[in-house]
């Protein structure tokens, strides 16, 4: 059996160490907050494991997730190296920004150091429980970490894969804009249709269908293919008018950024006197800086 120690038994601790425990393979041994009751609370949830409170009380395991918020993770490190961690020994967390830089003290007493990163959300533990199958685990760290983070999410229900080295960030970059910014792209687009005059209870379907068909085309056939509209076609006269309608000045700004990506997304599709008036309509001097080309 593979002893792991779990230090922040929140709403992801206890729910990794509950699915660690159904595993079979692993034996949750000390269960670390620093308030005794929640600690308790949590090992009854995970149906295993010793409540600790005190860092001197935290006895050698094979695994240690620092599951505590992510602005408390380095110290916790820190503390854990201070207390004592045996060498060889796996210590990793869940943050999905940061990487396993903030367990350096850690590795500096011997241990192997990682984070993985469920992109799932663990809001109510009893409900993430049942329902925590085929979820992508992001993992980076060293080699031995890796290899033990793999086996730990594989024998929770999780599809784990391998981040580059300093990858996070962007990782979660990604994951931010692909809900968050899809959800203020959604508020921008009504905000528009309302002040077009469209009735307001016509504009969820009048976007969401076009919306739901966009996001399918753009995952199905990628999104250079998936690309149609005004900017792709070269029309720059209805660039204009749209610009013409956006008395924002922070609207207008979004719309010309994201059109001056549209643009270089487009790519060959737009001759490049097309492109040239396209990007003259959104603002864009030609002096306007470089356009990340996301067409590939
Ligand atoms: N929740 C999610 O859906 C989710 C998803 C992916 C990744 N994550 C990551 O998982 C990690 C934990 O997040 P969470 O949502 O589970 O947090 P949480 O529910 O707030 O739980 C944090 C836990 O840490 C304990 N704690 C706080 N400070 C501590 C300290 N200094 N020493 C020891 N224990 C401490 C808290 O108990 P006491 O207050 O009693 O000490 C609590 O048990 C974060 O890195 C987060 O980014 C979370």
């Amino acid at each position: 059996m593979i002893r792991i120690n779990i230090i922040g038994a929140g709403r992801l601790g206890k729910t990794l160490a509950a699915l660690a425990r159904r595993s079979g393979r692993y034996r949750v041994q000390d269960v670390m907050t620093r308030g005794a009751d929640s600690a308790a609370a949590a090992c009854a949830f995970i149906g295993m494991g010793r409540a600790v409170t005190e860092w001197a009380d935290v006895s050698a395991a094979d695994l240690y997730l620092l599951a505590v918020p992510d602005a408390a993770i380095a110290d916790c490190a820190q503390r854990l190296a201070a207390a004592g961690v045996p060498a060889g020994a796996v210590v990793f967390h869940a943050s999905g920004v940061s990487g396993s830089e903030l367990l350096r003290p850690a590795a500096a007493r011997g241990a192997h150091i990682g984070s993985l990163h469920p992109a799932f959300s663990f809001a109510d533990p009893a409900v993430a429980l049942e329902n925590f199958s085929d979820v992508l685990c992001a993992l980076e760290g060293d080699a031995e970490a890796c290899a033990a983070l793999r086996e730990l999410a594989q024998a929770i229900g999780g599809r784990p894969f391998e981040l580059a080295d300093g990858g996070k960030p962007a990782y979660h970059a990604a994951l931010s804009v692909a809900s968050n910014y899809l959800v203020t792209l959604t508020a921008i687009a009504r905000h528009l249709a309302g002040q077009g005059g469209v009735p307001e209870e016509l504009i969820t379907p009048l976007l969401g269908g076009l919306m739901r068909q966009t996001l399918e085309n753009a995952l199905a056939l990628g999104p250079q293919a998936a690309l149609t509209g005004p900017i792709a076609r070269g029309d720059a006269s209805t660039v204009a008018l749209h610009l013409q309608v956006l008395d924002d000045e922070g609207l207008r700004a979004v719309y010309q950024a994201l059109g001056r990506q549209t643009a270089a997304l487009a790519g060959e599709r737009l001759s490049e006197p097309a492109r040239r008036q396209v990007l003259s309509a959104l603002g864009a001097a030609e002096d306007s800086g470089p356009v990340q080309s996301l067409a590939g």
